[in-house]
């Protein structure tokens, strides 16, 4: 089952992103998804925060993954979409196994490498509206249905 959500504001991102953040669990998996701009970022800053990571986020984008350990737990954040091929390179699967929560921007460019259960967000832009976001969540597996019980 998809969830819709509407944001309004970067705020609106951040605020769903804490929520996501409250019932956290280890090993989570998010797979951001949706076009440059369309807040992919704001969320995991959102998610960080709320994790009471100390570091600013940035994007990872040249890095590919960066890890934050000053939070509740390690924060693997990966931004995907410079990867070029090179996800056995870098292990990208192993982060998949570890404790912490792993945050992936552009997961749509890794698609055959995702585990099965793991939460889907996409994000899009509104025609109408310069700060509204169609956000559609889905989650895959029974421990991310129950996550989105719990959270929308
Ligand atoms: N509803 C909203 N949710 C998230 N970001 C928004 C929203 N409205 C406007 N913005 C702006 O859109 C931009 C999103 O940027 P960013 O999160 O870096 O995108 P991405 O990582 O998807 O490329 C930010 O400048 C943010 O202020
Ligand atoms: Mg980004």
């Amino acid at each position: 089952m998809d969830y819709k959500i509407t944001t309004y504001s970067e705020e609106e991102t951040i605020e769903l992103a804490q929520n996501f953040e409250s019932e956290k669990f280890p090993n989570m998996i998010i797979c951001l998804r949706g076009d440059l701009g369309s807040g992919k970022t704001v969320f995991t800053k959102g998610f960080a925060q709320a994790m009471g990571v100390k570091e600013e986020i940035t994007s990872p984008t040249f890095n590919i993954i960066k890890e934050y350990n000053s939070g509740d737990m390690p924060l693997y954040h990966m931004d995907v979409y410079r990867l070029d091929g090179k996800a056995e390179e870098l292990g990208i699967e192993e982060y998949f196994t570890k404790d912490g929560i792993t945050i992936i921007e552009w997961a749509d460019m890794i698609e055959e490498y995702l585990p099965e259960d793991r939460l889907d967000i996409k994000f899009k832009h509104s025609t109408e509206d310069e700060d509204k976001r169609i956000i559609t969540i889905t989650p895959y597996g029974y421990e991310y249905e129950e996550l989105c019980e719990a959270v929308l």
